[in-house]
């Protein structure tokens, strides 16, 4: 099928409990019908980098800083992250832009810098209830990705990937339903294709509340081109029934 699986630790775990959960999955991804991204805090990015050669798992961060390299106490830049082996950064989380007051612009930096040092940026965009319930989720949805694509020059090999993670559907239990969500993402790929032209390569995925019960219905959505998952991330075994729902 050759959808996107990302999975998305958050902070919920240490570096004991990321090795041993990446040791589960190991053992169970022996073939995959997709692409699986793994995404852990950046403490065990190292060592899980040398555990996942040679599998099919892929490793990303969380996030990354707007330049590569510089006097920034306490950032990591997307070029360590490169250099570990990652292919992918999480940027502009929703928790990110709620609690460390990340900007458009900030995100719009941050993937300029994650494409340059040859990572897929993946951007979350999305909507809170409220502007739901105010019928302004498009409007919303476009002036954050017009914001975070602003700009950005993308190299030939570089991809890029944007996640529809609606505020109110993240660790809810509520999931965007499949014909709501194949709408926004469409709205996504016409704006980000406008932007970028038509021959760059963008995946627009989904995230907020996937779990084994509403993962098929969704993925079975040709314009749903994979998910960003939290907190079925974190059993091994339910991570691994989604990424190989064909
Ligand atoms: P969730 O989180 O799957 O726990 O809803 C998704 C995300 O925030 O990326």
């Amino acid at each position: 099928m050759n959808k996107l699986i990302v999975a998305n630790w958050k902070m919920n775990l240490d570096c004991a409990e990321s090795l041993k959960l990446g040791g589960d999955y190991l053992k169970l991804f022996k073939k995959s019908p997709n692409q699986v991204v793994v995404c852990p805090s950046f403490l065990p990015l190292a060592q899980l980098a040398a555990n996942f050669k040679n599998s099919l798992l892929s490793l990303g961060a969380q996030d990354a800083f707007w330049t590569l390299k510089g006097a920034y106490t306490g950032e990591i830049s997307a070029a360590s992250l490169r250099s570990l082996a990652c292919t992918h950064v999480i940027l502009g989380h929703s928790e990110r832009r709620q609690y460390l007051a990340e900007s458009c612009r900030m995100i719009n930096a941050k993937a300029q810098s994650a494409l340059d040092a040859g990572l897929t940026p993946i951007i979350c965009v999305g909507e809170d209830a409220a502007k739901r319930k105010a019928g302004r989720s498009a409007s919303f949805i476009t002036g954050q990705v017009q914001r975070a694509l602003k700009g950005l020059k993308l190299a030939k090999n570089n991809s890029l990937v944007i996640a529809y993670e609606p505020i109110w559907a993240i660790g809810t239990g509520k999931v965007s339903k499949a014909a709501d969500t194949v709408v926004i993402h469409q709205l996504i790929r016409r704006v980000a294709t406008k932007i970028l032209g038509a021959n760059t390569k963008i995946k627009v995925i989904y995230g907020g509340s996937v779990d084994l019960d509403n993962a098929a219905s969704l993925l079975a959505e040709s314009e749903i081109d994979g998910f960003l998952i939290g907190g079925a991330s974190l059993s091994a075994s339910n991570f691994y029934k989604i990424a190989n729902i064909k």
